[in-house]
């Protein structure tokens, strides 16, 4: 069964073609990058524009390169949230205009429950990292521009938060020191660069202490980081050319990754989970990958293994829209025609300490 699958919650305008929600046929992305660099961040209006001339294209490509023809696919799904409201109604009224006029099934799907589902795929070829496939319940690691997410997954639509920000997502903290200091956009790519020329040890940023305090253990916070390398600007100013912009990037992607390992190591040690699927535009971050696998490799984790998407498949995709959907058509589920685009994730259950939805 073949699904294509299409994603316009922010600036990348994707679709793609999965077959039986695991073989990934094609991938076509169609990165606003250059659009929004301008102004350091996504521009909503530029971003949905651009999804408007765009989306016919992508999806005609993601086609042919599948080699196939509109009548060969089967159903097709949509990222429905969360997102920028403007640039999801673009792919989510694609996709319902395509299912309705061939009259198959159209399925909405939620954006960070599909970047939990990409390690699953088989891309190019190639399973992805591991010997063997993942099997339920597993922890997840979800990290992108706008959330951070710990959780559980005992199916591929029972999943259970067990942490989760306490203010901004990680991935916006790169976006923001990059704009502040100038580095470029978008900020992950750039700082994890530059990181791999300067010292982490140059720079000791804060690390939230929060985390001890019950009904915290697998949460993270990252405005004091934020704000704390931010705050070092005037004086990376004043001392232009003495302090070096590549340990300001290694020192603040060192504490950001130590935040984030933390909280996920302390899910694994409360859970006895032996597995860890990554997901979300973050988690392509190098040095995330390196320090991961360096604990893994320790006698204390050795029993726990982390599953990445390949580096294609971390960021935003139509593949894990698709791959994902076959899930929900085989079980029978299909979305209305008058399915909506939100801003906010849902579809996730809350942690049992009856935290908020993930931010
Ligand atoms: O999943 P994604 O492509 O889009 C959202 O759903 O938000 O994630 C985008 C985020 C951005 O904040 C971007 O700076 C970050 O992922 N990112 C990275 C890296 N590549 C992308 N952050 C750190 N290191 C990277 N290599
Ligand atoms: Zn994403």
């Amino acid at each position: 069964m073949k699904i294509l699958g299409i994603e316009t919650s922010c600036d990348e305008c994707a679709a793609a073609v999965v077959a039986n929600g695991k073989t990934v046929l094609s991938n076509v992305v169609a990165t606003q990058i250059p659009f929004h660099a301008p102004y350091s961040g996504v521009v909503p209006e530029i971003a949905s524009r651009k999804h408007t001339e765009w989306i016919y294209s992508v999806v005609k490509e993601a086609l042919n390169n599948a080699g196939l023809k509109p009548h060969d696919i089967d159903a097709v799904a949509a990222t429905s949230r969360p997102g920028l409201l403007g640039s999801l109604l673009v792919g989510l009224s694609f996709a319902k205009a395509f299912a309705w006029s061939r009259n198959i099934p159209f399925i909405a799907v939620d954006h960070m429950i599909a970047h939990l589902y990409a390690s699953q795929l088989s891309f190019a070829g190639k399973e992805t990292h591991v010997s063997e496939p993942l099997t339920y319940p597993f922890l997840g690691l979800l990290v992108s521009g706008g959330h951070t997410i710990i959780c559980r997954a005992d199916a591929f639509d029972d999943i259970t938060v067990l942490g989760t920000t306490i203010d901004d997502a990680a991935g916006e903290a790169f976006d923001k020191v990059a704009k502040h200091y100038n580095f470029g956009y978008p900020g992950g790519v750039i700082i994890d660069r530059m990181a791999q020329n300067g010292d982490s040890m140059a720079f000791r940023f804060p690390i939230p202490s929060f985390h001890k305090k019950k009904g915290h253990r697998y949460d993270v916070s990252y405005s004091g980081l934020k704000n704390a390398v931010i705050n070092q600007l005037d004086r990376f100013r004043v001392k232009d050319g003495e302090i070096k912009p590549e340990d300001i990037a290694a020192s603040f992607q060192k504490t950001a990754v130590d935040i984030l390992l933390r909280a996920l190591f302390n899910a694994a040690e409360d859970s006895g989970l032996t597995s860890i699927a990554a997901g979300g535009g973050v988690t392509a971050n190098s040095y995330l990958r390196a320090c991961l696998a360096q604990k893994l490799a320790t006698q204390r984790w050795r029993g726990l293994r982390c599953v990445f998407p390949p580096p294609e498949l971390c960021g935003d995709n139509g593949a894990m829209i698709a791959g994902l959907a076959w899930h929900y058509l085989v079980r029978g589920n299909r979305s209305p025609l008058s399915e909506s685009a939100s801003a906010r994730v849902e579809g996730f259950k809350k942690n049992p300490w009856g935290n908020k939805q993930p931010a």
